[in-house]
């Protein structure tokens, strides 16, 4: 999704925001743009396509040795108007005094255009953020702060603003309402960017902005109001992970590396958690009591793509753990369904990166209808995390791959703690929960295992790297996975991946079943294996080649599937976090053999932040 960097101070400055986007270029996009204030005038340069091509474009046109100065850089997803070279940020004024980046949606753009318009004004390209810049000249009067937020009052919608102007050089106004945006503060110079990850090779020291916060930012710091003027107080945050969490170290793509940091990132999740002593887990961020945990009746999981279905995986746990009644919703449903949200409702937001506006809508919601809001983020200050009343980070470390992998098992890992922490509060034993801890202890481990069978699993996958269809079949607590499984596949090798309960494949998809439709059963060694079994028939019977994924040890698939994929021997509560690295790895590689763009697959974004 869009991506915004800005840089004031004595570095270069179209080579460190050349740096910033491309640290962002993961978020996915389709064409980036500069504004640089030099020399008495806004230079603007502008490209479709990857960061490169606007990287060599400003080279040859006014250097990238551009020092001292000001600058604001953007990455375009596209909303309104097609990916082209006019629709790319920065846009500017007629008289180019003014250059804006935007990220978020006007919503009421179309009326706002029209009254500009009416004024003489002539938009060149086709987006919605293009009248905020014509606004903000319209409302300047000497000070560019002011005029921001005189223009920002008549916005519906969402943004996340960098403004630069030549009526005040060495300043960059920044203003969030919806949109992620953060200052990152230097010696003699200051940053902003939508996303840590394009400022932590500069500066660990960050303000993250609030909704309706409008920054002057200059290279001896920031000074923060309100839409009213109002001076406000934030407090600095320190980025804790190393600038090189954000490169690849070696491997081909973010995506494998985040695949094999699993290990470590399901490690560091469980770290701290889990006490021995009494036999439950805990976590700080949820200051609960064990009666305040006991009037907890309903657990209601709202989220989307991958993480909705860790969190379809964490329903299992609650039932199975606690006897908690849960619902799983997709975010976007649950804020529009006017959900029926009662007192003793928990909600669990689940998101990686905390910003998605579906997830963050539900937020809203569900505090708004007075339930007790724990979010599941891995993302540090995302705004998700600082609306939620309580929010349990994964600690997973930034994930950059597009296509989530192990934000997911840390996210199922998570939910296994939670609905452990709720078990222990009802009727689990102490006995028990000392063999739980045990087992969850084992997962890094066994994901390991996993990890260590690549080659197993690449082989497997080049010979149906061809196919342009699969259908993924799973069964309880595996049977979300099988979503998720597909889901990996459709986003980063473009084939038609579809989930489903294995029971219900008989019930219309079946007659898709030919020979050259491979089934991916997940017919670990699991309650429903036998059942498995029938559902792996059906698809032969019908041609379909069988990739099953089996318990280490199980002889009982070795004449009835095509393939095998070997998964460590486990409890259904630890299963779907093992198999879904099996799954991920096959993802992988096939789309590897496609030699499709795994870290940037084509339409998608790492943070949807619109609706
Ligand atoms: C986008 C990403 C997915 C992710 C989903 C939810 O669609 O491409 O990988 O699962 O958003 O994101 P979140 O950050 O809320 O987990």
């Amino acid at each position: 999704m869009c991506g915004i960097v800005g840089y004031v101070g004595l570095r270069s400055v179209p080579e460190t925001l050349l740096d910033g986007l491309k640290r962002l270029e993961y978020r996915g996009y389709d064409s980036s743009g500069m504004a640089l204030l030099n020399d008495g005038k806004i230079i603007e340069i502008k490209n479709i396509g990857k960061v490169i091509n606007l990287e060599k474009k400003a080279s040859d046109t006014v250097g990238l040795e551009l020092k001292n100065g000001t600058g604001i850089a953007h990455t375009r997803w596209a909303t309104h108007g097609f990916p082209s070279e006019i629709n790319a940020h920065p846009h500017l004024d007629a008289k180019h005094r003014f250059a804006i980046v935007h990220n978020g949606i006007i919503e009421n753009y179309q009326s706002l255009k029209t009254q500009l318009q009416e004024k003489g004004i002539v938009f060149k390209s086709e987006t919605d953020s293009e009248v905020l810049v014509h606004l903000i000249s319209e409302c300047y009067n000497g000070n560019l702060l002011e005029a921001v937020a005189t223009a920002l009052k008549k916005v519906n919608g969402t943004y996340g603003l960098a403004v630069i102007s030549l009526e005040s050089p060495g300043t960059i106004i920044a203003a969030r309402h919806g949109s992620p945006l953060l200052i990152g503060l230097g010696e003699g110079e200051s940053f902003i960017a939508s996303d840590a990850a394009a400022l932590v090779a500069f500066t660990r020291r960050v303000i993250y902005l609030n909704d309706h916060d409008v920054a002057q930012v200059t290279s001896s710091g920031v000074e923060i109001r309100n839409l009213d003027n109002i001076a406000v107080n934030r407090d600095i945050s320190k980025i804790d992970w190393e600038p090189g969490a954000v490169e690849k170290s070696g491997f081909e793509h973010f995506m494998l590396k985040e695949i094999c940091e699993q290990p470590e990132a399901v490690g560091n999740s469980i770290r701290g958690r889990l006490d021995l002593r009494s036999g439950n887990a805990h976590f700080n961020a949820l200051n609960l009591s064990p009666y305040e945990l006991s009037k907890i009746n309903r657990i209601v999981i709202a989220a989307c793509g991958t993480s909705m279905h860790a969190g379809m995986v964490g329903r299992y746990f609650f039932e199975d753990l606690a006897s908690i009644p849960v619902d799983v919703e997709q975010a976007a449903e649950f804020r529009y369904r006017n959900p029926i949200i009662q007192p003793d409702t928990m909600v669990l937001p689940v998101s990686q990166s905390g910003e998605t506006a579906d997830t963050l809508a539900a937020v809203r919601e569900a505090a708004n209808k007075g339930a007790i809001v724990t979010a599941i983020c891995n993302v540090v200050g995302s705004t998700i995390a600082r609306e939620s009343e309580h929010c349990i980070y994964l600690h997973a470390g930034p994930e950059i791959g597009v296509a989530s992998t192990k934000a997911f098992t840390c996210q199922v890992t998570v939910l296994l703690m939670l609905a452990m922490l709720f078990g222990r509060n009802r009727r689990m034993s102490y006995q028990n929960a000392l063999g739980l801890i045990a087992e969850i202890e084992t997962i890094p481990e066994l994901t390991k295992k996993v990890l260590d069978q690549r080659s197993g699993i690449e082989a497997v996958a080049k010979k149906y790297a061809e196919a342009e269809d699969f259908f993924y079949i799973g069964r309880g607590y595996l049977y979300p996975v099988a979503l998720e499984g597909a889901l990996k596949l459709k986003e980063i090798s473009y084939i038609h991946a579809e989930g489903y309960h294995a029971a219900e494949l008989k019930h219309g998809p079946i007659a898709l079943l030919e020979e050259n439709v491979p089934v991916v059963a997940l017919a670990n060694d699991l309650p429903g294996k036998e059942k498995m079994i029938s559902n792996i028939q059906e698809c032969r019977a019908r041609c379909s080649p069988v990739i099953a994924t089996v318990t280490a040890g199980d002889e009982s698939f070795k004449d009835l599937v095509s393939d095998i994929i070997t998964i460590p021997a486990c409890s259904q509560f630890i299963a779907p976090v093992v198999t879904a690295v099996a799954l991920q790895l096959f993802a992988y590689y096939v789309a590897k053999e496609r030699g499709c763009e795994i870290d940037q697959p084509r339409n998608l974004a790492k943070s949807v932040t619109v609706e």
